[in-house]
């Protein structure tokens, strides 16, 4: 289902917008609240694709999940209450719904396969393969258990103190998933602090867990018990906004009710660092998970450096700041960012490969890359490569040069981000 949209270079960009629910947290309520007993009511879902493929494949292992818009209630099955698939569990574009849900079924009693489309079939497992073949799961795939389709063999786990050598979300939550069917203690530990919704979620489904510092542990044999979760907008989502607002003239948005986890608000540190003009107001939430309306008006940005333990704090919304480093004056430098290669699409290249296409000087490193702003950028043809996040990128630099960009192949951003097209013409000022 490929497509293609035209932007063009817009005149101010104002109004005041929701931002669609959070990627990460809709998985993961869904995942949590099928493992639970009783029921789980979820609101504020994100529709996407990626996260509608997280339903289907509980759906398939005979969970009872009712979804009208983005209200989900999901009746859960407990923890042994899961049932051995018909049919091969289809991840469709969603790692995290691949690498999380891998962490269950390496509980589970029973044989299931998962598979998902040709970019998630070139996506490392081994990262979640090997720590859970320790453990005790049965898993095969192509490359020793390192590419999907794979197949998992589950059940009677041991507890795992595990050293990450990646700072990663979804190995942790893999870990500590499967570490809830183990017996004894698990602990995960990483590099740097990933984003940690897992660990606020858990403790809300009743879950007991310790975290200090970067590691976190947690005894198997808990269960968990049904709850209502609020999902926060999507502060990745949101990126894309903040830098339109930032680098197009005469703009002025507000964004509200937008996830502020400090695990993932790295972004509005750099763009402030940059120059941005970004206040936030209204915060609320709490300890489960806080937000805020979010506004953002024009401002002359200039290149900064970025790299060391804030990368896994902004890892989703370096396209975005790719965009913004385009605009500003002087280069920006990110470096530590070689997860940026096993992403949807290589970033590293393929933010290089589309910058190129508007003017900007660009230059690709091992795990880093320099962008240098600034200079007379033009409209561009470009591709998506399949990943919604340089499809983003595209259209919200798009919106800061005259003339019209075509961007092919624009139907992937609907994994993450339905309606991103319609809501940046919402904000166009009439000339
Ligand atoms: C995610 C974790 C991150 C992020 C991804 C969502 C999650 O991946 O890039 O979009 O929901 O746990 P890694 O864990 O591979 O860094």
């Amino acid at each position: 289902m490929k497509n293609s949209n035209t932007v063009c270079g817009s005149f101010g960009l104002s109004g005041r917008i929701k931002i669609p629910g959070d990627k990460s947290i809709s998985h993961r309520a869904v995942m949590f609240g099928s493992i639970a007993g009783g029921v789980t009511r979820v609101s504020n879902f994100l529709e996407s694709g990626d996260c509608l493929s997280t339903i289907g494949c509980f759906k398939a292992l005979g969970v009872a999940i009712e979804r009208k818009g983005c209200n989900v209630k999901i009746k859960g099955a407990g923890s042994f209450g899961l049932k051995a698939p018909r049919r091969v569990l289809d991840a469709g574009n969603s790692g995290t719904t691949t690498r999380l849900m891998l962490g269950i079924l390496a509980g589970q009693p029973f044989s299931s396969k998962i598979t998902g489309d040709a970019s998630l079939r070139g996506r490392p497992m081994k990262r979640v393969t090997e720590p859970l073949r320790r453990m005790g799961a049965k898993i095969t795939g192509k490359d020793g258990g390192n590419f999907a389709p794979l197949t998992v063999t589950g059940g009677k786990l041991s507890s795992i103190n595990y050293r990450s050598k990646v700072a990663s979300a979804q190995v942790k939550s893999c870990l500590l998933l499967a570490g809830l069917y183990a017996k004894g203690k698990t602990t995960v530990s990483e590099p740097q602090k990933s984003r940690d919704h897992t660990e606020r979620m858990l403790v809300k489904f009743g879950v007991k867990l310790s975290v200090k510092g970067n590691k976190v542990s947690l005894r198997g044999g808990q269960r968990l018990k049904g709850t209502n979760i609020e999902v926060p907008g999507d502060i990745s989502s949101a990126a894309f906004f903040l830098v339109a607002g930032s680098i197009v003239r005469g703009s002025k948005i507000t964004l509200l009710n937008v996830g502020i986890n400090p695990t993932r608000t790295g972004v509005l540190e750099v763009l402030k660092r940059m120059g941005a003009n970004i206040r936030l107001k209204n915060m609320r939430g709490g300890k489960a998970e806080p937000s805020a309306d979010i506004t953002v008006e024009y401002a002359p940005l200039k290149g900064v450096t970025v790299g060391g333990s804030i990368i896994p704090r902004l890892i989703d919304e370096i396209p975005a700041l790719a965009a913004a480093a385009s605009s500003a004056k002087g280069k920006t430098i990110f470096r530590d960012i070689g997860e940026l290669r096993v992403k949807e699409s290589d970033r590293i290249k393929t933010v290089c490969s589309e910058l190129a296409k508007f003017g900007v000087k660009t230059k690709e490193l091992p795990d880093g890359m320099i962008i240098y702003g600034g200079a007379g950028l033009e409209a561009a043809r470009t591709e998506s490569y399949g990943d919604h996040r340089i499809a983003m990128m595209a259209a919200v630099l798009g919106q800061a040069v005259s003339g019209k960009t075509i961007i092919s192949d624009t139907a992937c951003i609907g994994t993450s981000f339905p309606g991103f097209f319609d809501l940046l013409r919402s904000l166009q000022k009439k000339r």
